[in-house]
């Protein structure tokens, strides 16, 4: 049964898991699908660290390899080379030490919000009393006491989100992994998310690995940023976002080091842009190379 620390009838009442929180090490990891002529190398040579009890956030250009990764982390399938290793100990399948929160919704529409959230332990065989307070108390902490019995469909795409959230946390696994989690949505919904998301974060400090494509999302939520190449994947720089927890929307977009750390991401990530565009054509080629001389000698951002 899941440790989560909750009293409902505590003010008090905490996410901290009780369980420790895990690291992942992905070890010179490359991945590649079909065979022959027909093979396609997605990630190559990657490498890097979902350091325990931070928020660990990976951007990069859509299509570069890290749902494909996050598929590798999750143990749903296997690297072609490489290792990757929970707690120093080889990740063979998946395990409920690790839960992803896919990009596409995963709650089942022919169940209510509260079964949905009861899925994981009644799935193990756990529909104790201590699961169904743990379901009450989540889903108070997510906001959607009120919409305890209602269907997937009757709810808006934020609070669809929320319940994900919720669902994911009662399992109380020692790494969340998040993939997109947050894509679609509208501007509002999504920076309410941000600051939602953050909060419960901030609340638990598990270990947290998030993807995405969105600049402001990724600096707002990390703790560590990890840039990705254009495809085959692989981690092209590090950046520790070193802003002061609780965060707000305001304040981070204020601060003279988000824009730094958004100056530095968008230019590395712009590179790698152009390289996919590069491969396109002779004269794409040519006009990367006339825009790299530019940079050079103007400067990034100039
Ligand atoms: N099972 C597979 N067989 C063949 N190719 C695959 C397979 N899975 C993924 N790919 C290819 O790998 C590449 C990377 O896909 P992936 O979904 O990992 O990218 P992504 O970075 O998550 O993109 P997005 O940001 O759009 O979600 C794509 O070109 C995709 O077509
Ligand atoms: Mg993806």
């Amino acid at each position: 049964m899941t440790n989560i620390s909750h009293d409902l009838s505590d003010s008090s009442a905490s996410l901290r898991p009780q369980v420790s929180a895990g690291e992942i090490t992905v070890s010179n990891v490359s991945k590649s699908y079909g065979a022959g002529l027909f093979t396609k190398e997605v990630v190559k040579d990657c490498s890097f660290t979902i350091e325990r009890n931070k928020l660990t956030v990976m951007i990069g250009p859509s299509g570069c390899g890290k749902s494909t990764l996050i598929r590798l982390l999750a143990g749903f399938e296997k690297p072609t080379t490489g290792s990757i290793k929970i707690n120093g100990k080889p990740i063979t399948g998946p395990d409920r030490d690790r839960l992803v929160v896919f990009q596409e919704s995963a709650l089942f529409p022919w169940m209510t919000t509260y079964d949905n959230i009861m899925y994981g332990p009644r799935a193990r065989g756990e529909d104790t009393q201590q699961a169904r307070d743990l379901a009450k108390f989540l889903l108070e902490k997510v906001g959607l006491t009120a919409f305890r019995n209602k269907y997937p469909p009757q709810l808006s795409g934020g609070m669809q989100r929320r319940a994900e959230l919720a669902r994911a946390m009662i399992n109380d696994p020692e790494v969340m992994i998040l993939d997109e989690p947050f894509r679609g949505l509208d501007c509002m919904s999504k920076e309410l998310m941000w600051e939602y998301y953050a909060g419960l974060y901030e609340e638990s400090r598990r270990t947290n690995f998030f993807v995405t494509t969105d600049i402001d999302e990724a600096i707002f939520l990390a703790d560590r940023l990890l840039i990705m190449t254009n495809i085959p994947g692989q981690v092209r720089a590090t950046i520790e976002v070193d802003l002061p927890r609780p965060r707000r929307l305001a304040f981070v977009f204020d601060s003279k080091r988000a824009n730094e750390v958004k100056t530095e991401a968008l230019s590395l990530l712009h590179e790698e842009a152009m390289k996919s565009f590069a491969g396109g054509s002779k004269a794409a080629t040519d006009f990367v190379e006339a825009y790299s001389r530019r940079a050079d000698k103007t400067g990034p951002g100039s």
